[in-house]
């Protein structure tokens, strides 16, 4: 990946190390790296952004881990995002407009929004698909089945 990757990662991991107890700290850094590697996977197979793809996977849940709210978090994220993306001024105004405006959507699982929002959604989805199928809510059904085709599962 690229330097701007990493400096958002050596970011995100950095905010990630706080986090208490170590349990939700492990799972934290497990979900969002996979997240992010997931996001970059299917920014190939779609033809879109990879690096931008990957950077939205590694902001995406950094609110909810570093704070412990869930509740819109999505909005809480891409403020973060928001600060750190301008304070460093590593991406132009419109890549940190994607990479902000994906983590701001990406808890709106029924609703379809931009390639790059829609590729982030799905690599979220596809987590909970990998990490407990049977628990897949309601919302992301339609959508893991969606992916499952797009990919070729065969189960
Ligand atoms: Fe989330
Ligand atoms: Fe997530």
């Amino acid at each position: 990946m690229t330097e701007r990757y990493e400096a958002v990662k050596e970011y995100v991991y950095g905010n990630l190390t706080a986090v208490e107890p170590e349990r939700s700290r492990n799972e934290g850094i497990r979900h969002i790296t996979a997240v992010s590697q997931y996001a970059i996977l299917l920014a190939h197979v779609r033809g879109e952004n990879a690096e931008l793809a990957g950077v939205a996977g590694l902001f995406h849940d950094l609110y909810a881990y570093v704070t412990g709210i869930r509740k819109n978090h999505a909005a809480g994220g891409a403020a973060l995002a928001k600060k750190w993306l301008d304070e460093t001024g590593l991406f132009t105004e419109a890549e940190k407009e994607a990479i902000v405006g994906a983590v701001y959507y990406h808890s709106e699982k029924q609703k379809t929004h931009f390639p790059l929002d829609e590729i982030l959604k799905d690599a979220d989805v596809l987590d909970h698909l990998f990490m407990n199928p049977g628990a897949v809510i309601m919302g992301e059904r339609e959508r893991a089945e969606r992916l499952m085709g797009e990919l070729h599962f065969s189960t």
